[in-house]
């Protein structure tokens, strides 16, 4: 499969036109605009061999089907699962469940409630990032589910009060990037087709689909979704940076978005269907819609839409009929039952793929037990995205404490309503139902939570220490100013939490009450813990600086072992080495314009990305804004020396500007773009009194005036490292981690220069400067 620009510059110079106009809001290229791109190309399985076998069988049975069995396995049905395709007896293919969440299966009983996306972004561990897809993978395919809906990387987190930042990974495009990655291949490892998820630019909730009056014989729109407006450049650095990971691990379905995307809906937007995605990079998988993110019958085909959920849409009979007209053509209809066919025999799921046990809740019988254990791996990763940002005179870790006293609705369990009728957290359903009050917050809310078989609240792990050492607890999960103080108490632990959700975004990053519970507690207690249970960033200023509050943890969303992975890390059986995913301003208003999400009462609103390339720490580094805690910083208890910088330049690799034009594009973009081309070495050592290990990070500011100062290009755990041991960090830096995408030349390009390298501990605290220089 080759690139061709032809189609996408003719339409640069309509873009210029409509920019001369002053119709946009920028003065970038494609900004605003989605260029026809067409046909849709026809996947061939060209990528490797697994790819070229499965294309093979799965050409050889689509050859014999008639347009209505083609029809079938491109169409969803209402079912069992959350969709399912159907199937065709005649040649044995069966109908594919697909099921949610990205952190877990949901809905189900016995099966785990694994951190959400954004707890395991802040482990910046690859390791972790992989036996997570793994795991997550084994509880679909005991399930019999063959699709997975996950993992996520859109949204990003443009905006901080986006409701659904938890379920992707980071507004970092890297982090994002390796995670997709790792989460993909272990997913597929597994058996289960993985699917990327959502394409793009699906960055707020707000107006996310359109308003249709269902009284209307016609189904009547009253008004359309969002159109989220993002030049190429920034499409492609930035917002598609993470899914080419995922496709280069051979994720097999990805999934459309509800918005518009530069004023087309991503299910019928041939720009980023067939261009980006199918041609750019070789995307051999398949298309699905969003559930009812279809938007038109012909068009959506057309533009490159493969399977439709969560029933027939505007496809079904409809499509049959377009084929027959010549609307769509039959090659066209045939590739998508081919995507759909080639992807399963990709993942092999021909041979003995368990059977789809997913159920509703009230059949009686034994479920299928998948959780195996995954409880341990669960523990581990909740311990390792636990972000410690503040720690005055070693507070933590609680060393031989005999006596604690535990505040606020996040300590616990969910508790009967009339306990306190407010609702801060409680993100999990209680017995499958919606009625979440005041709990422990484990997951966000929406189609990507997960469904825990339990919770090990922290109230429950940190009782069991204090029992353990024959001390004594006290707690009120419920007032807003707790008392009396207990006197004895060594230490004040207040819990509080940020829920956010699907179908909305939030209204503050902050609480009343919960800071209020802080600071009334702190006004008693010189040794004031807090940790927060977020869906994202959670602001602090309220209390922060207030002396007695002597310990601060941003505790993510980690899933059903919470309690114990926070107390590994209270109680020091785990030395941390989580970093904030995302940056925390001293104050809301200092996110500007990517506070909020666009909430507009126009018929055709916009959300316009004309920020581009700078949302979260790229745009507190441009604006010139101190956060109060930087993308990437995480305290450890011991401390971090940070050495001897070594940068090189591969010698045996294409340094020519741009890749070999004569390699054909397989899935994953351009094969040179993953050739390793410079390497970066540091060391690092532990300069403090325990034992620890630290994720060094490398940062790159590519040549030009137009690049963020810095981006996150590798990340690396060292250790662990006993006192006053060191041990070096190799970062491998690709093709793609040093170009910019060219917009004249539809390419990544190197820039010729000077690449500024840094390595350190955060985005901010950078010790180490070198460059690397590409000729
Ligand atoms: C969500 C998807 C999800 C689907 C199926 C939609 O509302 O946006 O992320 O996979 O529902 O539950």
């Amino acid at each position: 499969m080759k690139f061709s620009a032809s189609t996408l510059l003719l339409s640069a110079q309509a873009a210029a036109a409509a920019l001369n106009n002053g119709t946009n809001p920028s003065e970038v290229p494609y900004y605003g605009l989605s260029p026809p791109v067409y046909p849709a190309p026809v996947g061939n399985g060209t990528s490797d061999r697994s790819w070229a076998k499965a294309y093979k069988k799965a050409k050889a049975l689509t050859a014999q089907f008639t347009l209505e069995e083609k029809m079938n396995v491109t169409n969803g049905f209402e079912g069992l699962c959350v969709g399912n395709t159907g199937a065709v007896p005649r040649f044995g293919i069966p109908s594919l469940c697909f099921a949610d969440a990205p952190d877990g299966v949901r809905g189900q009983e016995f099966v785990s409630a694994f951190p959400a996306g954004l707890h395991l972004a802040a482990t910046f561990n690859k390791d972790l990032m992989y036996k997570y897809g793994k795991a997550l993978g084994e509880e679909y395919y005991g399930k019999g589910i063959h699709v997975a809906l996950g993992p996520s990387a859109g949204p990003m987190g443009r905006v901080m009060r986006g409701g659904r930042n938890w379920e992707g990974l980071s507004p970092d495009p890297s982090l994002a990037a390796v995670a997709m990655g790792a989460i993909t291949r272990g997913i597929q490892d597994s058996g289960v087709i993985a699917t990327a998820k959502h394409w793009l630019l699906n960055e707020q909730e707000a107006r996310r689909r359109p308003s249709v009056d269902e009284s209307t014989p016609e189904r009547r729109v009253t008004d359309e979704a969002i159109s989220s407006n993002a030049d190429d450049r920034t499409i492609h650095e930035l917002y598609a940076f993470p899914f080419m990971n995922a496709l280069k691990e051979g994720a097999g379905s990805v999934m459309c978005s509800y918005q518009r995307a530069n004023h087309s809906y991503a299910c019928q937007n041939s720009k980023l269907m067939n261009g980006i995605l199918k041609t750019q990079l070789g995307f051999e998988g398949f298309v699905v819609s969003d559930w009812r993110g279809q938007r038109s019958g012909v068009a959506s085909a057309n533009a490159g839409l493969d399977v439709v959920m969560p029933d027939h849409g505007f496809w079904g009979e409809k499509l049959v009929e377009a084929v027959n007209n010549g609307s769509v053509s039959e090659e066209r209809m045939t590739d998508m039952a081919t995507r759909v066919l080639a992807t399963w025999y990709y993942l092999e799921q021909e041979n003995n793929f368990p059977e789809t046990t997913y159920r509703s809740y009230s059949t009686v019988g034994d479920p299928v037990n998948v959780q195996a254990d995954h409880s341990d791996l669960i523990r581990e990763i909740g311990a390792a995205g636990t972000v410690l940002v503040k720690n005055v005179n070693k507070t933590l870790p609680l060393k031989d404490v005999k006596m604690v006293s535990v505040y606020g609705y996040d300590a616990t369990v969910p508790q009967s309503p009339w306990q306190n009728p407010n609702r801060y957290g409680g993100g999990y359903e209680v017995n499958f139902g919606w009625n979440t009050f005041n709990g422990t917050l484990v997951t966000g809310g929406g189609s990507g939570i997960s469904t825990p078989p339990y919770v090990v609240s922290p109230f429950h792990a940190i009782s069991d220490r204090i029992a353990k050492n024959k001390g004594t607890i006290r707690w009120d999960f419920y007032s807003e100013a707790p008392g009396p103080h207990y006197v004895n108490t060594e230490a004040c632990l207040v819990f509080i939490n940020g829920y956010a959700s699907e179908s909305f975004d939030r209204v503050s990053l902050t609480d009343e009450f919960s800071d209020n519970l802080v600071i009334n507690v702190a006004s008693m207690c010189p040794n004031t813990i807090v940790t927060m249970h977020h869906t994202g960033a959670r602001t602090v200023d309220a209390w922060i600086d207030h002396p007695n509050v002597t310990a601060v943890i941003y505790g993510g969303l980690p899933g059903q072992e919470s309690g114990n992975s926070l107390a590994d890390v209270l109680f020091g059986d785990v030395n941390p080495t989580g970093k904030l995913p995302f940056t925390i301003a001293k104050k809301e208003e200092d996110y500007g314009e990517l506070l909020n999400s666009t909430n507009s009462k126009d018929f055709f609103p916009e959300a316009n990305f004309t920020e581009g390339l700078y949302i979260d720490y790229r745009y507190f580094d441009k604006k010139n804004i101190t956060p109060l805690y930087e993308f990437g910083f995480g305290l450890s208890y011991t401390t971090f020396g940070f050495s001897n910088l070594e940068t090189a330049v591969k010698a045996d690799v294409n340094m020519d500007e741009f890749p070999d034009p004569e390699i054909d594009i397989i899935q994953g973009g351009h094969p040179e773009l993953w050739d390793v081309v410079a390497t970066v070495k540091a060391h690092v050592e532990n300069t403090g009194d325990v034992d620890g290990a630290e994720i060094a990070q490398l940062y790159i500011g590519v040549p030009g005036d137009d690049t963020p100062a810095r981006q996150l290009r590798g990340f690396e755990r060292v250790g662990p490292l006993v006192p006053g041991q060191n041990h070096r960090a190799v970062f491998e830096l690709t093709r793609r981690d040093l170009s910019t995408w060219d917009v004249e030349a539809q390419q990544w390009r190197f820039r010729r220069g000077t690449y500024k390298v840094y390595v350190g501990s955060s985005s901010r605290k950078l010790p180490l400067e070198g460059t690397i220089t590409i000729e």
